[in-house]
């Protein structure tokens, strides 16, 4: 099976993502992720992709294209994957198109998980993550049992550098300007199924999970 999750910043593919790859055994590909391990090792990519995740802006089209190009094609991803965060162009999206010719595969489905913008910049302010394991915590909507602490594997929370006012204001309007013609995009290929992303995570995860199990049926 192979899965778009889409939405704006904070919409919370990423809390979705986790539990939804553990109940469909996919694998979890975040170019967000891929991005933030590259700048924290201080990598070429890395210091160039940093620039750009700073101001809120997308790392350019080609960058990203060839990061996915050479994940796609590795051997674990055989078993089914769900991508968080890319495509997030129309660029990309064709990009994504002649990758997955090239493999063999199809796309199953594309969720996107829908919230207002005024949710969305208290939800990223208010977000820390697991330093160590990746988990994603919520201040007020999701605290850990312990303050700063991950329930998982005891690791430290950290706040997002991107996470600022100033920066989410900037990134949902790159969103609204090179994101959102995917949505028509993905609805012409009848491939598109939002959800309705303003509610507990455990009802947003129920809605994907069976849209998702009615698509395999
Ligand atoms: P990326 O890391 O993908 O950031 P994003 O798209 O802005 O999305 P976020 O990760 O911020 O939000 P999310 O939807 O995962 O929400 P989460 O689950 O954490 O990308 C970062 C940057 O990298 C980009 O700006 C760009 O520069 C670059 N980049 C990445 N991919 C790229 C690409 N393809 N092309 C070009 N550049 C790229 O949830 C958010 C918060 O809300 C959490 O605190 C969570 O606990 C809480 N929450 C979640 N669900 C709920 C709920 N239902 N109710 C209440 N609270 C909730
Ligand atoms: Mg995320």
């Amino acid at each position: 099976m192979l899965v778009v999750l889409m939405g704006p910043p904070g919409a919370g593919k990423g809390t979705q993502a986790e539990r939804v790859t553990k109940e469909f055994n996919l694998l979890h590909i975040s170019t967000g992720d891929i991005l933030r391990g590259a700048v924290k090792e201080e990598t070429p990519l890395g210091k160039e992709a940093k620039e750009y995740m700073d101001r809120g802006a997308l790392v350019p089209d080609e960058v990203i294209i060839n990061i996915m190009k050479e994940r796609l094609a590795k051997p674990d991803c055989v078993a089914g994957v769900l991508l968080d965060g890319f495509p997030r162009t129309v660029e990309q999206a064709e990009a994504l198109e002649n990758v997955l010719k090239d493999l063999h595969l199809n796309i199953d489905a594309v969720i996107n998980v829908d919230v207002s913008p005024d949710e969305l910049l208290d939800r990223l302010t208010g977000r820390r993550v697991c330093r160590s394991c990746g988990s994603t915590y919520h201040m007020k909507f999701n605290p850990p049992r312990v303050r700063n602490i991950c329930d998982h594997c005891s690791g430290e929370l950290y706040q997002r550098s991107d996470d600022t006012v100033d920066t989410v204001k900037e990134r949902l309007e790159v969103y609204g300007k090179q994101t959102l013609p995917l949505i028509e995009y993905y609805q012409r290929k009848n491939l598109y199924h939002a959800v309705d992303g303003a509610r507990p995570i455990d009802e947003v995860f129920e809605d994907i999970a069976t849209h998702l199990k009615e698509g395999k049926g």
